[in-house]
């Protein structure tokens, strides 16, 4: 059923504990690893198959060989579903959903929430209102770029709340990774609330959700449980009495592109990477101060910078870089120097559920690491985080 040769070994990303003991009744071994004997199984009488490892990653080889001979020659399906009718499906259906009432939602200048917000605009109009809430945690001069770009190009109807103050109190002291996200997650959505009530009346919050998202918020019955908060989901209090609209809940991020090219969006808005909701707070580790927002803003901009330059902005999934919490002894001239470390994070993936470290050139690496310890006041270390997801986290908080 995979369309492999049986006696051909090969690669599978798996990551589970758990193992089938023994195949139930009817069932045979399709596959095995060297330490797993039962990898894959099927009951061909039944045409049931089940795999232990993650066809879908990129890192297991033949994967998506595996899933389209089952979903075309098993199970008979037809791949007619393009992302030109998926928009069209998309649009429909949200003005079918919210007739003639108002929409309100989050912009964060991400492509999730942008090309949600675009497809909303192409079925409502003027009734979708934008908010973006600069909450201070954003990259160099972004919050201006992504503000102007959307009012040029989309010409949204857009409110910009500046809540950088409130943000950086709020966080004052804070150092667990979890309580930022929940008071960023708090702050939004009391901000988002005080905004949204200025406005005609609304039914309808329109987010820009991911599969992903939705799966990792998800408590499974297990341990698994879940695995950080993400804000973007179901966050907002009882009392906004919002329907959610979230165009983009059955995609990944590779599909979200795709609609982005749909929608003729550019090259920058399509290929951005992914930056997290609660933004630099979760990569200044322990406590977040503006002094230390405003190293990591810096060394992360020559991170930006060298990966486009190099040609290898566009070939990796994300790149940043990310403050420690410790200094490190330097040399600088004849003295010594006691300072901060930078951490660079750049990995490959294609839908952020795994993840693995990117190869870049050596050179490349010393290039952004020379530039950071000379042009970054108060760094005199750059490490490079070598680790896949999972078991870590793309994120360091
Ligand atoms: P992790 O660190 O969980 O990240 O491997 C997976 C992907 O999600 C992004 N990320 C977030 N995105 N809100 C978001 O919208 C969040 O709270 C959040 N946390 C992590 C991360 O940058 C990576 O692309």
């Amino acid at each position: 059923w995979t369309g492999l040769d049986r006696a051909a070994p090969t690669r599978v990303w798996m990551s589970h504990g758990d193992k089938v003991a023994s195949p139930p009744p009817g069932f045979t071994v399709t596959g095995s690893t060297q330490t797993l004997q039962v990898a894959a199984m099927a009951d061909e009488a039944r045409k049931i198959y089940a795999v232990q490892f993650h066809p879908e990653v990129h890192h297991s080889v033949d994967g998506e060989r595996m899933l389209e001979n089952f979903l075309f020659k098993v199970a008979g399906c037809t791949p007619d579903w393009t992302m030109a009718s998926f928009v069209e499906r998309a649009v429909a259906e949200a003005a079918e959903k919210v007739g003639d009432r108002h929409v309100v939602c989050a912009l964060s200048g991400g492509i999730d929430s942008t090309v949600a917000a675009a497809l909303l605009q192409r079925a409502i109009g003027d009734r979708l209102h934008c908010i973006f809430v600069d909450n201070g945690l954003l990259r160099l001069n972004e919050a201006e770029e992504v503000t102007t770009f959307l009012r040029e190009h989309f010409h949204l109807n857009l409110t910009v709340v500046d809540a950088r103050e409130r943000f950086l109190s709020l966080l004052k002291g804070v150092e667990d990774p979890e309580k930022k996200r929940k008071i960023i997650g708090h702050a939004f959505i009391d901000i988002f609330q005080e905004e949204a009530e200025k406005l005609p009346h609304v039914d309808f919050l329109a987010q820009g959700t991911l599969y992903p998202d939705v799966i990792e918020s998800v408590s499974h019955k297990g341990p698994s449980a879940v695995i950080k908060s993400h804000h973007n989901v179901g966050g907002l209090p009882e009392t906004m009495k919002l329907a959610l609209i979230e165009p983009l809940r059955e995609l990944f991020k590779d599909e979200v592109r795709k609609v982005a090219a749909e929608l003729g969006m550019p090259d920058s808005i399509v290929w951005r990477h992914p930056f997290p909701g609660p933004g630099l707070a979760i990569r200044v580790l322990g406590e977040v101060r503006e002094e230390r927002l405003d190293i990591l803003r810096r060394a992360d901009r020559i991170v930006q910078e060298e990966l486009r330059a190099a040609g290898w902005y566009r070939k990796v999934w994300q790149g940043f870089a990310v403050l420690l919490p410790l200094r490190t002894v330097g040399v600088m001239g004849d003295g010594r120097t006691y300072e901060n470390v930078i951490a660079l994070r750049v990995v490959d993936s294609v839908d952020a559920m795994t993840a693995d470290w990117s190869r870049l050139p050596p050179e490349l690496l010393a290039r952004i690491s020379g530039r950071i310890i000379s042009e970054v006041k108060g760094v005199n270390r750059v490490v490079y985080d070598i680790s896949s997801k999972p078991p870590s986290t793309i994120e360091w908080e």
